[in-house]
């Protein structure tokens, strides 16, 4: 299981996550940010502290969401398991549903 991370992430990138993440699981894309399905340990400290409520466990993602489910796990289809975002810096791509959006106000 993992959290995801949905659609209010998307030109936001408050970043808020990222500090409270014991693993370094939370990976950044040019307008969003991306949990790694394998990598997270589902301890819950990202989730209260995003402004936006992006972030959801699997199982509470609501259901105009769900497809974020994909979208986190495939964004790591090429890159794997860095290990921690630390390693990879911010990637310059997005998972091809984000990329299509409109700018997000
Ligand atoms: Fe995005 Fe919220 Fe994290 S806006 S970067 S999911 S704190
Ligand atoms: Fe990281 Fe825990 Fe969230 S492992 S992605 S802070 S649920």
């Amino acid at each position: 299981m993992t959290y995801v991370i949905a659609l209010p992430c998307v030109d936001v990138k408050d970043r808020a996550c990222v500090d409270e993440c014991p693993v370094d699981c939370i990976y950044e894309g040019e307008r969003s940010l991306y949990i790694h399905p394998d990598e997270c340990v589902d301890c819950g400290a990202c989730e209260p502290v995003c402004p936006v409520e992006a972030i959801y466990y699997e199982d509470d993602l609501p259901e105009q969401w769900s497809e974020y489910y994909r979208a986190n796990v495939d964004f790591f289809e090429e890159i794997g398991s860095p290990g921690g975002a630390a390693k990879t810096g911010v990637l310059t791509f997005d998972h091809p549903l984000i990329a299509a959006l409109p700018p997000q106000a």
